[in-house]
């Protein structure tokens, strides 16, 4: 197809057209960002300077998404990657500037969208290990071009295309070991990947968990309801857990359907500091350990506990945040939806001796109101949401439990900025912001911050 070098005004390109974009900035997320007359398409792929030939994938009014197809003239910051990595995107711009540019998110989304100003942002603490540092992996079962089973990750933008992984330079050398076992079995057993187009076939995804301080292993086969010699799996893969997670969703998902344990415990066992964490394989757990302690250390600063107060983690997890703090506190009371995660929490309060800490299974949409009655009102709130932030509600019931103060653990600073401003406009005032870099190589920024009444 011809290369449009740009379009008039009226015409917005279509989906399979090519164009010739060049890259201005990287959007939240990871894209880049290009103008063609002020009509704007992000670009997976495209680094600031980039001169590319992409791709057009959806096109909409105001925008259109694109994919990088060829660089033909490379941005000032571009340098070479170190690995074909699907799940490494940003590992063509130098660490330093990955890190420059994350900061330089934080603060546009603060004053952008949240409209927010007098706080100090401090400078972003980067992370320790620039490559190796995750604790865990999802990867997904495929079929190569000559017909064999392959593992890896999806290729950008492809949601049947698996990229298979030989060296996946976010993994320790050790889980890469434990992915190839797995693999090396399935194919000597003839076992086939799942058909995304057709729903049709068996093995879906494998997730392989590192406890990174205790050395801990565990590996989870996910296939789609069917039979394999389970017991020869567990005798093959050297790991201190195996479990095989059958399921029939549609969708492709790590989260549901029925597990068995195949062999060893059920639990990881990971340390954060001096406490140690027991981790089921449905609960959360920060992919990076290191990294974590560091986004802890920066949450139990700003909660500036004198061992009187009642704290709040709001979405606690395994109980991570909570057991750090309580050492601090006169009580910490957690909240959970996820129930394994729960049981995980008040399993890790014994095993850490900590007996101010008590858990809860709940959604915090709905179970606010109750906590503040029953277990009255805090005085400073931790709060660790999803990627979407807090909704409405959620901040509503925040404001009226009153706490003095607010420390929100962010993985995305467009919701933590619209969060920071409702609670500014109710009468908190946003004292400081710290980036934490927990996942070089790739766009997503941590921060925390902290609010007081
Ligand atoms: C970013 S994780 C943080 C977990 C924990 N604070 C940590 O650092 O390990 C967000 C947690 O919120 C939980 N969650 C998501 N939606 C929730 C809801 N509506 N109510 C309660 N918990 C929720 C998830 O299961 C997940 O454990």
């Amino acid at each position: 197809m011809a290369s449009t070098p740009s379009a008039p005004r009226s015409a917005r390109p279509h989906r399979g057209q090519e164009l010739e974009l060049t890259v201005d900035t990287l959007a939240y997320g990871g894209n880049g960002v290009a103008r063609m007359d002020g009509y704007v398409v992000f670009v997976a792929g495209g680094m600031p300077g980039d001169r590319v030939r992409a791709e057009v994938g959806k096109a909409k009014r105001a925008y259109a998404e694109a994919r990088a197809v060829e660089i033909l003239e490379p941005g000032p910051d571009r340098i070479d990657p170190v690995a074909d990595h699907p799940g490494a995107a940003w590992q063509v711009l130098p660490y330093e500037r990955q890190l420059e540019v994350k900061q330089a998110q934080v603060a546009d989304a603060l004053t952008r969208i949240g409209k927010l100003e007098g706080f100090e942002l401090e400078p972003i603490v980067p992370a320790v290990a620039q490559w190796r540092y995750r604790n865990k992996l999802e990867y997904s079962f495929g079929t190569g071009e000559g017909g064999e089973l392959v593992c890896g990750f999806h290729a950008p933008g492809r949601w049947n295309e698996i990229v298979p992984m030989t060296d996946c330079r976010l993994a320790s050398e050790r889980g890469n070991e434990l992915r190839e076992q797995v693999l090396a079995w399935c194919r000597e057993q003839g076992l086939g990947a799942w058909d995304r187009r057709t729903h049709t076939g068996f093995l879906r995804n494998l997730v392989v968990r590192e406890g990174r301080a205790t050395g801990q292993f565990q590996v989870r086969l996910i296939t789609s309801p069917g039979e394999m010699d389970a017991e020869r799996l567990a005798g093959v893969v050297e790991a201190d857990g195996v479990l095989w997670t059958q399921t029939a969703s549609l969708g492709e998902s790590s989260a549901g359907g029925s597990t068995r344990l195949l062999s060893g415990s059920p639990q990881l066992m990971d340390d954060l500091g001096e406490l140690r964490f027991l981790i089921s394989p449905e609960a959360f757990f920060q992919t990076n350990t290191e990294m974590a302690s560091v986004l802890y250390g920066a949450a139990t600063e700003f909660a500036a506990l004198r061992g009187v107060e009642r704290v709040y983690d709001l979405y606690c997890g395994i109980g991570t945040i909570a057991l750090s703090l309580a050492a601090r506190a006169r009580e910490v009371i957690g909240v959970e939806l996820v129930e394994p995660a729960v049981a995980d929490a008040i399993e890790n309060a014994r095993l850490n001796e900590v007996s101010n800490a008590s858990f809860f299974a709940g959604d915090i949409r709905t179970s606010m109101r109750e906590l503040v009655e029953e277990a009255g009102k805090p005085d400073v709130c931790v709060i660790d949401p999803p990627r979407a932030g807090l909704s409405a509600k959620v901040v509503r019931r925040i404001i009226e439990a009153g706490p003095e103060r607010i420390v929100y653990v962010s993985c995305n600073p467009t919701t933590l900025a619209p969060n920071a401003a409702q609670l500014v406009e109710a009468g908190w005032t946003l004292k400081r912001v710290r980036p934490v870099d927990l996942f070089p190589q790739t766009p997503h920024i941590e921060s925390v911050a902290l609010l007081e009444r």
